[in-house]
């Protein structure tokens, strides 16, 4: 069994990064990430803390923008607006979840997706789902999903893929990303029937339901490559996935521990899609 060490992969790639800004800063650009947070979830807390840190690794400038609970949809729209605008800005990161009273996906419409760094835009969502070639700004735990099996040199090609979970930031655009590169991909969620038998036919299980033991070491079949998504509080305090990971590392080829697996990726990609955006600004 072969540890995918999400956080190696990820240092490295932040050293690359790191190295990028340096080069778009000789060219008089200073990549910078604006975040909007609303209210105090203490998991976005946690996240944004991660995100900031990235940011300070990389040289990629941070502007945070805090807002009460009460916020209106209107005035974070012409919060977003002003970001839009704003040259010096390149990415705008909204941290979900949002108070109720906000539909989020009329805030995610409002920013330019030129500065989606986040991938959700019904732009850069579509130009995912045509093919590889459009992935300017993709979703980031997906991307960080296909940087990780691929910096294994996992052949995703012609893999029988079961990605468990269907939600439009993870599930959805990593089905997709699987698909665009020949995988045969089953997406189960929350209706699906039989989930044992869909993932026990999986080469390649991506689980991203937030629940603990959700897959256990009987729904899987040996050498099966598990990558886990999912981020559950234990009853101590420490985190886990939603795999049993102590009884499924010894069947599996390839798993990914948590923390220290796909985490770490989602918060590099995000860093790869803000330079990546600060370098396409002018073109
Ligand atoms: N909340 C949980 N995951 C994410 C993410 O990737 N981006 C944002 N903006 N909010 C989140």
């Amino acid at each position: 069994m072969q540890l995918l060490d999400g956080r190696k992969i990820a240092d490295e790639l932040l050293e690359t990064l790191k190295n990028e800004v340096i080069e778009l800063q000789d060219k008089q650009i200073y990549p910078k990430l604006a975040v909007i947070l609303v209210g105090d979830n203490p998991a976005s807390l946690s996240y944004i803390k991660q995100k900031r840190k990235a940011c300070e690794k990389t040289g990629i400038r941070w502007e945070q923008i805090n807002y009460d609970e009460s916020i209106t949809t209107k005035e974070l729209i012409s919060k977003i607006e002003e970001l839009n605008k704003d040259k010096t800005i390149h990415g705008i990161l909204v941290q979900l979840p949002l108070p109720q009273d906000i539909y989020a996906p009329e805030i995610i419409k409002a920013i330019d997706p030129k500065k989606d760094v986040d991938g959700f835009t019904a732009y850069n969502i579509g130009k995912m789902f045509l093919s590889t070639e459009f992935e300017h700004l993709p979703p980031c735990t997906p991307a960080g999903v296909i940087k990780m099996l691929d910096y294994y040199n996992i052949n995703i090609e012609g893999l029988e893929a079961t990605v468990v979970g269907a939600s439009n930031i993870v599930g959805k655009p990593l089905s997709v990303m699987l698909l665009n590169r020949g995988a045969t991909v089953t997406t189960c969620h929350i209706k699906t029937k039989d989930l044992k038998a869909h993932t026990l036919n999986a080469d390649l299980i991506c689980v991203a339901v937030g629940k603990r033991n959700l897959i256990t070491e009987d729904m899987v079949k040996d050498n099966v490559i598990l990558v886990d998504i999912g981020v559950n509080r234990k009853e101590d305090g420490k985190l886990c996935g939603d795999a049993d990971f102590e009884t499924i590392s010894k069947k599996a080829s390839y798993i990914t521990p948590v923390p220290g697996g796909v985490g770490p990726m989602t918060v590099a990609c995000l860093m790869e899609n803000t330079v990546n955006a600060a370098g396409r600004a002018n073109a």
